[in-house]
This record gives structure tokens, C-alpha cells and sequence, in this order.
């Protein structure tokens, strides 16, 4: 058993984050073009919904494409953008039958418009379930988030009688109201495929105290047997939050 990020004890990470990496790897090995190591992680993106689901996790990240991707080739983008406009209408009606919520995080208003408007026809069809959310990051770096939270913390706080005051009164839980999605969980769990160690810009603040796993599996090859593995080694960890161990176990 470990100790929740609300305090209580729990089993199951609530919010569990994933990037996804090894796509152009998985498919260079292979000798087939980048694109199409991506049509095959965004299938196993859209099983890794249900096994968590199936999990009792509540909330899932996936990062499927960061402010830096933009810098990838011209040819690559386009066809990322393209698998998702194609992708998630195909899988709208299963999405929303498994009580998938879809979100998203990072600004989708410089996707190309037909992607754009796949995700927000999502988003809005799907914005009453309730089994588990869907956090799709889209343009979304960790940065970015923190850098336009610092814009509206400065916006809000010109509208305080004393500014500075207002300034110096905030602390993490009043920052993290400036950040994207308040509805977001902090990241019980961070999974990182295609065996890089490295955070990439994701959920930098969310993610403060997850449990961090990297696995060696290029993401097309990521199977439901070590995702399971995963949750049921976060099960066996001590997550302390800055406390000693005979705090936490006391509790
Ligand atoms: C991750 O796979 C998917 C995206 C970044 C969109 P990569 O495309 O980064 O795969 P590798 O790292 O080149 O193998
Ligand atoms: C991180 O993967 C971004 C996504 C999975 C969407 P990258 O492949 O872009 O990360 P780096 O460049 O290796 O750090
Ligand atoms: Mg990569």
C-alpha cells in the first residue's frame, strides 16, 4: 500500500502520465517510415485508455505532441496531425460508450483546423462521462504552462488593491489555480517508454512528486501485461512526500 497525493492510503495511482516515445524507432527498425511507428502508437494509445481504466486510475496523460515537436519535419507533423484528425472520430463512439471524458492540455488553437475541430467535437461529445479522463496534450509544454501562469498571476494580482501583497501571499496550491486544468490531479505516476531518461517538458509541475518508471519497450510494442507490471510496482513503492518512513507508515 503507499500514500495517496490526498493523503489516504490507496493501491492505485489516480492520475497516471505517460510519454510515449519510440514511435520513428519502432518502425526505423523495421525499415517503415516514421508515420508509421505512429499509426501504430496511437493504437496502442487508445488501448492503454482501457487498461487503465480497468485499473481504477481515474485520470491519464498522454503526450502526444510537445511545443518542440512543431520543429520535427514539415512531413512529420502533418501526418501526426493527420492520424489524430482521422484517428479520434473513428474512435469517438467506443471512447464515449467506455465512459472516457476527453481533455486536453496545451493550446489546440494552432492545430491545423481539421484536427482542432476532430478534438473539440470529442471533448464535447464525451464531457459527461465519468469512468476516466482522457488528458491529451497537445502543443503542450511543461514551460509554457508555468510561464502563462506567471502572466495571469501578474493579471490578477494588477486587479488587487495591494499588487505586491497579493504577490507575496501565494503559495503552490494558489499557483497551481493559474496553471492549465484545474481538474488535473498532481501525476501519481509518470511512464516514460522508448528508454530515454528524460522528462521532456511534461507536467512539470504536476508531476513534482511521481513515482517515475522508464521502460526500454518503443511505445508500439508497449503491451497491457507491462502496464499492469507497472501499477503493481507503484503499489509496492513508499511515497513520502518529504516525511520519514516511520511517519508515513505511522499514518
Ligand atoms: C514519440 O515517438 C511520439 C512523438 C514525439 C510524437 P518519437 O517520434 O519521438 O520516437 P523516437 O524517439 O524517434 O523513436
Ligand atoms: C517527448 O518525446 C514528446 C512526446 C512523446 C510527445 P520526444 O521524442 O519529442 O522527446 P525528446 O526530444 O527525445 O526529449
Ligand atoms: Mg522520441
Amino acid at each position: 500500500m503507499t500514500q495517496s497525493t490526498d493523503g489516504a492510503l490507496c493501491s492505485v495511482p489516480k492520475h497516471v502520465a505517460i510519454i510515449m516515445d519510440g514511435n520513428g524507432r519502432w518502425a526505423k527498425e523495421r525499415g517503415f517510415p516514421r508515420l508509421e511507428g505512429h499509426r501504430q502508437g496511437a493504437e496502442r494509445a487508445r488501448e492503454v485508455v482501457e487498461w487503465a481504466a480497468d485499473a481504477g486510475v481515474k485520470q491519464i496523460s498522454l503526450y502526444a505532441f510537445s511545443t518542440e515537436n512543431w520543429d520535427r519535419p514539415k512531413a512529420e507533423v502533418r501526418g501526426l496531425m493527420a492520424i489524430l484528425a482521422t484517428l479520434l472520430p473513428r474512435e469517438l463512439s467506443r471512447m464515449h460508450k467506455n465512459g472516457v471524458r476527453l481533455l486536453t492540455l496545451g493550446d489546440i488553437s494552432l492545430l491545423p483546423e481539421r484536427a482542432q475541430k476532430a478534438v473539440e467535437k470529442a471533448c464535447y461529445k464525451t464531457r459527461e462521462n465519468r469512468r476516466i479522463d482522457l488528458i491529451l496534450c497537445l502543443n503542450y509544454g511543461g514551460q509554457q504552462e508555468i510561464i502563462d501562469g506567471v502572466k495571469r498571476v501578474f493579471h490578477w494580482a494588477c486587479e488587487q488593491s495591494d499588487s505586491l501583497a497579493a504577490i507575496e501571499s501565494i503559495d503552490a496550491m494558489q499557483f497551481r489555480s493559474f496553471l492549465w486544468r484545474n481538474e488535473l490531479l498532481p501525476v501519481d505516476l509518470l511512464i516514460r517508454t522508448g528508454g530515454e531518461l528524460r522528462i521532456s517538458n511534461f507536467h512539470l509541475w504536476d508531476a513534482a512528486y511521481a513515482e517515475l518508471f522508464f521502460s526500454d519497450t518503443f511505445w508500439p510494442d508497449y503491451s497491457k501485461g507491462e502496464f499492469n507490471q507497472t501499477i503493481a510496482d507503484y503499489t509496492s513503492r513508499e511515497r513520502r512526500f518529504g516525511l520519514t518512513s516511520e511517519q508515513v507508515t505511522d499514518e
